[in-house]
């Protein structure tokens, strides 16, 4: 069944089939701007550490999960055995060696699960691309090394003036055998290029000449001479293109090379030069199959034949467009449907263990296959559920989120701030603060309809903390205070002292309700929000869920998030907006 995993990928990895993926994408988190210094820097040096803290958390070496994993890769075969050590005598103990690590052991159990006849597609950028492909050698072999695709994942970088701006990302693509499913789609020619080059008509329509051979020699059947023709006394030999077959019964399976060429000698596809030359006849419909060069060109809108749309416009970058969700390394979705069209069969398993905002998931489940996200944010988990709401067909579970207490506890125990996202997901948070918030005493936000008086707002704060203490109500009061915030939620995953409650509700009632007398300063124990008893202390809520949102304006605004389904919202003049543009003052 389609399964999104909130969790580290490696685990559910490890518990995947042997050979029942056909197709995976990955898109690990690597932002070269961002991380150039930290992976770059040995670990006594001294990168920013605010820099390094973003990425550390899971990939670098402080917590000892990349030494482990270095040590475990290291012990997957040969290659590896030399590669790995390779790479640490080189690079040192840097955040790449750390990075590759991690990377070498999700790649091994990639490698196991993925069948024979599959492939996978690693997008990086050309930052680590090199490093990574040597890590795809030593798994995946170089002689299934397939492509490395040029994606243009951006129109310009002039900023920069000591190097030509960086604007392509990179996509190397493997199979996991010599026989493995691909079928590429293709480009239409340009006008100007049928124009020029298509200049023969017969009773089919307008052909050119294109060559039935290849270059070099070859021993077997391509080699042997036809019709008069010896291909190998010129250097080539026999390359009939699979376009051409398409054109025979059954695609000339079980056929010869030369019984397939006198086939296609008796449908006329093939027309010999006064020199006793063959090539074939190529049919200007076949356009060009895809390139490794992915890259939309602005302004060629209207140049293809037979399309409206410019030249590789299904992937072009993201806009500041509708498909945007706000999840800051989204990708465009036109560019999975390329490689999951090219790569894969109807019903066919689609894998992302980095799905992020789901863009995988997204096109997988449009195209009929079948699919497994993972993703170690809870965020993104509750984003792909909302993006799936488009798609009332689908069917899927989730797995790895909490649902009972000792689940939190685990959960609070291997990553403090997912606990704290989650938790505040389990209350309605809308919106959700980074570290930034966290340090401002504010962990998530819910926005709730007020009446005549716009939306409140209520300021969660969630502690995962045993060290329970009428301290973090007094905090939390003094937060909402100076936010000018109508409410606040204190969340815990311990029980609080009564001291706490006491303190809770001598600080007062919600001022300006059209809701009744609730409490300003509440406590919310992760118990009773998962049993669902807590909610009606609050007052109702949009839906108690994020929805999609997109970016934050200017500091002085917040974006109300809610969900796909809620097309329009009055305001508090009486007008109704398309809420996903609606903004309010964070005062
Ligand atoms: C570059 S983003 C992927 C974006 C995605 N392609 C999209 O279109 O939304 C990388 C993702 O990997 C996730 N991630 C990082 N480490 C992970 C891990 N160990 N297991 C699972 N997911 C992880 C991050 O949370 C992030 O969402």
């Amino acid at each position: 069944m389609n399964t999104l995993h909130f969790g580290d990928n490696l685990e559910v990895l490890k518990n995947i089939k042997d050979e029942s993926v056909d197709l995976i994408y990955l898109d690990p988190p690597f932002n070269s701007n961002a991380t150039y210094n930290v992976l770059f820097s040995e670990r006594d040096g001294l990168p920013s550490q605010a820099q390094a803290d973003a990425f550390e958390d899971t990939w670098g070496w402080e917590t000892g999960i990349a030494a482990r994993a270095f040590d475990d890769a290291t012990k997957c075969g040969d290659n590896l055995a030399i590669l790995m050590p390779s790479f640490r005598a080189w690079l040192g103990d840097t955040g790449l060696t750390a990075y590759l690590s991690m990377m070498a052991v999700r790649l091994i159990e990639m490698k196991r699960i993925l069948k024979p006849s599959g492939s996978l597609f690693l997008h990086c950028d050309p930052t680590a691309g090199h490093y990574l492909k040597l890590l795809l050698d030593a798994i995946f072999t170089a002689q299934n090394f397939r492509n490395e695709i040029i994606w243009r994942r951006s129109a310009s970088h002039n900023k920069l003036s000591r190097q030509f701006g960086p604007i392509h990302d990179t996509i190397l693509f493997y199979s996991a055998s010599e026989d493995f499913v691909f079928h590429p789609g293709r480009t239409p020619y340009t006008k100007d290029y049928i124009a020029k080059m298509f200049r023969y008509q017969d009773e089919k329509g307008a052909y050119r000449l294109n060559e039935i051979t290849g270059s070099g020699v070859r021993t077997g059947q391509s080699g042997k001479p036809w019709k008069g023709y010896n291909p190998t006394a010129k250097g080539r030999h026999w390359a009939i293109p699979a376009s051409l077959r398409a054109s025979l019964p059954r695609a000339g399976q079980g056929m010869a090379t030369q019984a397939m060429l006198d086939a296609l000698a008796k449908e006329g596809a093939i027309v010999f030069s006064p020199s006793g030359r063959p090539t074939y006849k190529q049919r200007e419909g076949e356009g060009v199959p895809y390139q490794d060069v992915w890259a939309y060109q602005p302004g060629t809108k209207g140049v293809l034949q037979g399309r409206d749309e410019g030249i590789d416009q299904d992937v072009k970058w993201l806009d500041d467009d509708d498909e945007r969700l706000g999840y800051p390394t989204q990708k465009p979705i036109g560019l999975l449907e390329r490689i999951i069209e090219s790569s894969s069969d109807e019903g066919a398993v689609i894998l992302d263990p980095f799905c992020g905002c789901g863009t995988t998931v997204e096109a997988a489940e449009r195209m009929k296959r079948q699919w497994i996200g993972i993703d170690i944010a809870h965020y993104a988990i509750t984003l792909i559920e909302r993006r799936l709401e488009r798609y009332p067909e689908s069917s899927f579970k989730v797995e790895g989120r909490p649902t009972t207490l000792a689940g939190a506890i685990e959960l609070a125990k291997r990553d403090k701030h997912q606990f704290q996202w989650w938790a505040a997901w389990l209350l309605g948070a809308q919106r959700y603060e980074g570290k930034k918030g966290a340090d401002r005493g504010i962990d998530a936000n819910i926005f709730f309809p007020n009446g005549p008086y716009g939306f409140g707002r209520i300021i969660v704060s969630v502690k995962g903390g045993d060290n329970v203490s009428p301290v973090w109500v007094r905090e939390l009061a003094g937060v909402v205070d100076r936010e000018k915030a109508d409410m606040g939620v204190l969340v815990t995953l311990a029980e609080p002292t009564r001291g706490m409650k006491v303190e809770a509700a001598g600080l007062g009632l919600l001022q300006r309700s059209v809701h009744g007398q609730k409490q300003r300063i509440q406590i919310a124990t992760v118990a009773e929000l998962l049993s669902g008893t807590f909610q009606k202390h609050l007052p109702p809520l949009p839906r108690p869920q994020i929805g999609i949102g997109r970016k934050r304006k200017d500091k002085d605004q917040l974006e109300l998030m809610l969900p796909f389904e809620t097309t329009a919202i009055m305001t508090e003049d009486g007008a109704f907006v398309d809420p996903r543009y609606l903004t309010i003052k964070a005062s």
